[in-house]
């Protein structure tokens, strides 16, 4: 059969991408995603290593109320009067409105909008529901509000706390520094903030980085992939490819055994209890947001997806999920690299029709793309442009369905990869729900059991490890 070549001829560009909604004169690191075929995600500033641990002096005031409210540790819905004079100190905080010699370092811009949605979340979730304080809308103080709204339009992202501030942007290697050829599971990883406070909410951080060093692996393995394409486009066999697609599958299956490492260190009680809540976004509505009256606010506002103004001047967020895994730049690339995200993003939501007031609606792992830094974004639509036509590719080659297989082991290492997380998913929600349901009637077993996101777990999650089962290619 004369096979036709879909596949385009990739080109691996390093220009950022021009075509964003955003236009990113002001912060243009953002939109450079150049380093990422080579360092992974997890690194930023052109792979130089990890994030900053620490702001400028002049942003001393955030520093110091992060460092307050891991020190006590704040609770969820904390009542103790040290937790009350937390947020009236952050209530009291002077309000920094101009963030622009925060545009001129692109990696302290990132730590700013880490430590302030950290503030938020602490804020928001330590709130006891029955103040007057808590009364739904919760107001978001202009301390906080305005400088996260300015940083958060600044990076073209929603003004909640993302998988990317709790991963990508909350470690550091102890000496010797990391680097990308290190066993992930040896490598070593320290966690810089936690809200818990507990060592289990620092292992349940370390895995998902330690997913993300071997996904460096992985897309080194791509990046080798397409550039062997873009000199081997047409029916010949690639010799090479065969064995780069068994490679990813073992990076894929490396992801896997990490995944199952959770256990060794992040306890599922503790996890369920005193670990997860603090992730949680905000409901249609939920926050209100104090601004000011400035040009770059009514830009940021007015410009948003995620914000709305009210007739009384307040500005009103809408629903934003919280910090999920699902935000996992990585596993975005696998599937699209793989060409399956069609599969595995479509019908995300087979239980709409149950959802409850609120939940998101539409495709739920396409939504989550909006939650990833800019960076990834451009990236993984460039890696789409590239990789597009690699199922058809493999099928049509003349090799007696050799690259054809060695895709297929791929595919089966992410769906092993989806069920050992379904596994996962079930021992830290579902099961501690069903515990907690058992000895409380306040809130039912079913409500409990949703994501981060706000999903309905279980389906949605098999629902995508079949998914992934189906794409696997046959002659
Ligand atoms: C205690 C550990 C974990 C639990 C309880 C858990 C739970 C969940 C839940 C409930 C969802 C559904 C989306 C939502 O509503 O938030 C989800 C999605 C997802 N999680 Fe996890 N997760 C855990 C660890 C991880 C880790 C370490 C990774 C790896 C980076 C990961 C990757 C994903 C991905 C990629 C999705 C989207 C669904 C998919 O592509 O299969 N999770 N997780």
């Amino acid at each position: 059969m004369a096979p036709s070549y879909p596949i385009v001829r990739p080109q691996i560009s390093t220009a950022p991408n021009t075509s964003s909604r955003h236009q990113h004169e002001t912060v243009p690191a953002a939109a450079d995603y150049s380093s990422i075929f080579d360092h992974g995600f997890h690194k930023i500033l052109n792979g130089a290593g990890p994030p900053p641990e620490h702001l400028e002096p002049q942003y001393a005031q955030w520093e110091a109320a992060l460092g307050k409210a891991c020190d006590l540790p704040l609770t969820i819905q904390d009542a103790s009067e040290g937790a009350q004079d937390w947020r009236r100190s952050i209530r009291d905080m002077s309000i920094i409105s101009s963030i622009t010699p925060l545009k001129h370092d692109f990696s302290q811009l990132l730590r700013a909008r880490m430590v302030l949605v950290y503030l938020q979340q602490f804020y928001v979730h330590s709130t006891p529901k029955d103040t007057p304080s808590s009364t739904c809308p919760i107001r978001i103080p202009a301390s906080l509000s305005i400088p996260l709204l300015l940083i958060s339009h600044a990076l073209d992202l929603p003004p909640v706390v993302t998988y990317a501030d709790t991963e990508y942007y909350n470690f550091a290697f102890p000496e010797p520094t990391g680097d990308s050829t290190a066993d992930p599971l040896r490598l070593p990883i320290r966690i810089l903030h936690t809200f818990s406070g507990t060592s289990d909410e620092e292992h349940f951080y370390s895995v998902a980085l330690r997913i993300e060093a071997e996904g460096a692996r992985a897309l080194n393995k791509m990046r080798d992939m397409l550039r062997l394409a873009a000199v081997s486009v047409g029916p010949t066999p690639s010799s090479g490819l065969t064995p780069l697609l068994l490679e990813l599958a073992e990076s894929i299956k490396t992801m896997g055994e990490i995944l199952q490492t959770m256990r060794a260190g992040c306890e599922p009680p503790v996890f369920y209890g005193q670990v997860r809540r603090w992730f949680n976004g905000c409901a249609d509505g939920a926050w209100l947001y104090e601004v000011d009256d400035s040009a770059d606010m009514r830009a940021a506002v007015d410009g948003s997806e995620w914000l709305q103004r009210e007739a009384a001047g307040d500005v009103r967020a809408r629903a934003m999920a919280g910090s999920s895994a699902a935000q996992s730049s990585i596993i975005q690339a696998l599937d699209v690299f793989l060409g399956i995200e069609e599969l595995t993003h479509e019908r995300s939501f087979d239980n709409a029709a149950d959802a409850k007031p609120g939940a998101p609606q539409g495709n739920f792992l396409t939504s989550m793309q909006k939650y990833l830094p800019l960076t990834h974004r451009l990236f993984l639509s460039s890696l789409r442009d590239q990789a597009r036509g690699l199922r058809e590719h493999v099928l049509g080659l003349d090799d007696g369905g050799a690259a054809m297989r060695a895709y297929n082991v791929c595919v089966v290492a992410l769906r092993e990869f989806r069920t050992f997380h379904v596994r996962i998913a079930t021992l830290y929600i579902v099961n501690q729900a069903r515990r907690a349901a058992e000895t409380t009637s306040t809130e039912s077993a079913q409500e409990k059991a949703k994501g981060t996101g706000g999903t309905e777990l279980l389906p949605f999650l098999k629902g995508i490890r079949d998914r992934t089962n189906a794409a696997e290619l046959s002659q």
